[in-house]
């Protein structure tokens, strides 16, 4: 091997070590579905100045897709797998309302969110039930793509025809 191939064999498996690691800590990267993503925007109301964090944002669909409709919000998506985190961050480039963070989720402070979105799986809930108690706004919105929170009662449920359940919750429900 040349030195240009032991980069991009490095490279190679940085990228597939991190998707790993991702994988191991919340979920690894399997995209919100259009129909899911219609959904969501059919129903969701933000409000201007509104701040919305996507925790595990993947290639970064769901912010870019909000922030477009909602121009006077701003949103976060945070990810820590890198290939879906450069595709997010070149995406966001032409949306000044987007900041897509190479950041761990569990280390992002929630204590400015007004909505906080995720697609993660149940393993990551009890750590994020304690994140959002310890520091969501009580009025802030949680939204969870696809499986509830344990005995945490959801105020709403978003589903349409064979679309992926949304469990809308706010954030007073977690201080238990
Ligand atoms: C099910 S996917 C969400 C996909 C996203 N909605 C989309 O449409 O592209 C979950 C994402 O969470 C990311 N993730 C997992 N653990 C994470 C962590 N600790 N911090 C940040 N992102 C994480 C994964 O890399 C993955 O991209």
């Amino acid at each position: 091997m040349d030195i240009y191939e032991w980069i991009l064999f490095t490279i190679g498996w940085i990228i597939i070590a991190s998707a790993g690691v991702a994988g191991l800590s919340a979920a690894p990267w399997v995209p919100t579905r259009k129909k899911e993503m219609k959904l969501l925007l059919k129903n969701l109301d933000v409000k201007p100045g509104n701040k919305i964090y996507e925790l595990g944002c993947g290639t970064g669909s769901i912010v870019i897709a909000l922030a477009k409709a909602n121009p006077q919000a701003q949103f976060f998506g945070y990810e820590i797998s890198i290939l879906p985190y450069l595709i997010a961050k070149f995406r966001s480039v032409r949306h000044k309302n987007v900041n897509i963070c190479y950041k761990n989720l569990f280390t992002q402070s929630l204590s400015n969110a007004d909505i906080v979105i995720c697609f993660l799986l149940i393993k990551a809930y009890d750590r994020l039930a304690k994140k959002f108690a310890k520091e969501l706004k009580l009025g802030a919105i949680v939204i969870a793509e696809g499986w509830p929170f344990e005995n945490i009662s959801p105020k709403t449920v978003l589903e349409a025809d064979k679309t992926l359940p949304f469990f809308i919750y706010k954030g007073e429900d977690f201080k238990v």
